[in-house]
């Protein structure tokens, strides 16, 4: 027994001293970059839940400044909100793989475009550019204006009573129904009611990876498997979600085979152009869609919920929308195209200033594949650098007033932050390649809500944000809606 405990008693130190030196290497290496000093083992003590951790990054930004330094076990990050560092990373053809905190999401999202690296992420990349062209967008507008009819029924349902709703439930039924058809060519109408199986299994799931992503245990896939209660309702979640992409690309191979499928039909959907065009295996086609469905339904969610809750605050700046809309569409939506959409741009500067002031994807990480140098600092091969979206976009000297949500910050007749003090989509080779389509689905379903109704606050409404993956409302987002 004595010789056990001194065994285990070595092991330990030896572990120990092995982590010391690696820290204190790496430590030296980057002494010019403060951060707090790490707990052997852990690193830093991360937060439990997601609003502490949201917390945790305004008081290390706040403490440390732009930029510090942060151990999750003896894995090192450099935390950053620096314009100058997140474009150097951003801009690399070099530095373009994601960390390990995105490998959570690979048992829906495989080794899609999201999360590949390297050469299978440029030949990816490269087949999934065209379904984002403008000429298909103009194909997606179509979609986006059809789904918002819808939405502005259920909407118009809910001003008849001028009750307090949460607008959550209402927009990611519409994000979800076009992201569907976008991704896999087939009209899901979760708007009325149908196929909720499927949206509550991707809603349930995508929660689940969220914070498990941000738990210091729930990360480690023995530790999930055996002790989180989640970890069924993960199981059966993707269960759900595999079956019925599984059947969607089935069905639509089956199309294919039996030459169903027209010329218009071709140039729809993400769907049609890794099969038709790219010539992508069944495993492929189910990577992306998949890939395409996470990464744009719930963040055109997010951003159109913030988008609403804000503007029922700004009482000034929806009229100011209002007046745009009606005069560039004479009150008639069906007048709305793509061209006009774009000519508005009061609304481009109230999307831009909620993307600011909202970030949506609050953090991203890539890991350095090298040493890289900025300024006389040499950052070691291997740090992940966090670059932290949401907090760059509330730095003082690139946005005055930063609190304040003022969409006259992006009137071109006033002074601009530097190009990457603003990249809620990313930027670089690895930006957000739906930036476009998200855009243009915000803006079209922002103007025919704007046309339709009065969005009014609730009194006492309170706000407390979360960093799950996404930035998270805790509270939901209450709203009153009224025609006008
Ligand atoms: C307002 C809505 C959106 C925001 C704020 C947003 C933001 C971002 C950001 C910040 C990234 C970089 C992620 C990283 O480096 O880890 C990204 C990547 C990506 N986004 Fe978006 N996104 C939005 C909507 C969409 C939509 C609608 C789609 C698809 C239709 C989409 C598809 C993707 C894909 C596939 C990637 C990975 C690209 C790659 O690694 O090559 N996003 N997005």
């Amino acid at each position: 027994m004595g010789a056990l405990i001194g065994l285990i008693v070595v092991i330990v130190s030896i572990l120990f001293l092995d982590w010391c030196y690696k820290v204190y290497k790496r430590n030296k290496q980057l002494e010019k970059i403060p951060g707090p000093w790490p707990i052997p083992f852990f690193g830093y003590k991360l937060p439990t839940n997601v609003f502490d951790l949201m917390r945790m990054f305004d008081d290390l930004t706040k403490k440390y400044g732009k930029t510090c330094k942060l151990y999750i076990g003896e894995s090192l990050h450099v935390v950053t909100c620096d314009a100058n560092l997140i474009e150097q990373v951003m801009k690399s053809n070099v530095h373009i793989n994601k960390t390990k905190l995105y490998d959570i999401s690979k048992p829906w999202l495989k080794d899609g475009l999201i999360v590949s690296a390297g050469d299978k992420w440029r030949q990816r990349r490269k087949l999934c550019i065209p379904s984002f062209h403008f000429s298909v967008i103009k194909n997606f507008f179509k979609i986006f204006k059809r789904s918002s009819e819808t939405l502005i029924k259920r909407l118009g349902e809910q001003a008849d009573k001028y009750v307090e709703i949460d607008a959550r439930e209402f927009i990611s039924k519409f994000s979800f129904e076009v992201i569907a058809e976008s991704s896999f060519g087939i009209r899901m109408n979760v708007q009325n009611d149908e196929n909720q199986d499927y949206i509550k299994s991707v809603d349930k799931y995508t929660e689940i990876i969220f914070t498990r992503a941000f738990s210091v245990w729930k990360r480690f896939d023995i530790l999930f498997k055996l002790f989180s209660e989640d970890f069924k309702m993960h199981k059966s979640s993707l269960d759900i979600i595999d079956g019925v992409s599984k059947k969607i690309i089935q069905n639509k191979r089956d199309e294919y085979e039996n030459g169903n499928v027209t010329e218009i039909k071709k140039n729809t959907s993400l769907i049609d152009q890794l099969m038709h065009n790219a010539k992508l295996p069944d495993d492929g086609v189910y990577e992306e869609t998949n890939n395409f469905l996470f990464a744009g339904y719930d963040t055109t969610t997010t951003s159109l919920c913030f988008t609403l809750f804000e503007l029922s605050k700004r009482m000034d700046v929806q009229e100011k929308l209002y007046e745009e809309i009606k005069l560039t569409l004479n009150n008639d939506f069906s007048k709305l195209s793509h061209e006009n959409l774009n000519s508005m741009k009061y609304l481009d500067q109230v999307i831009k200033e909620m993307l600011r002031f909202r970030s949506p994807v609050p953090l991203i990480e890539r890991v350095l594949e090298e040493d890289f140098k900025l300024g006389d600092i040499i950052y070691p091969k291997g740090t992940a650098i966090t670059m932290l979206l949401y907090w760059l976009h509330r730095q003082e000297d690139y946005y005055p007033d930063p609190e304040k949500f003022d969409p006259e910050r992006f009137n071109a007749d006033n002074p601009q932050p530097p190009t990457f003090a603003y990249v809620p989509f990313s930027a670089g080779p690895r930006n957000c390649i739906g930036k476009n389509y998200a855009l243009t689905e915000i803006k079209t379903v922002i103007t025919r809500i704007i046309m339709e109704f009065i969005i009014e606050p609730v009194v006492g409404a309170k706000l407390e944000l979360g960093l799950a993956g996404l930035l998270y409302s805790k509270y939901g987002f209450p709203i009153k809606i009224k025609k006008r």
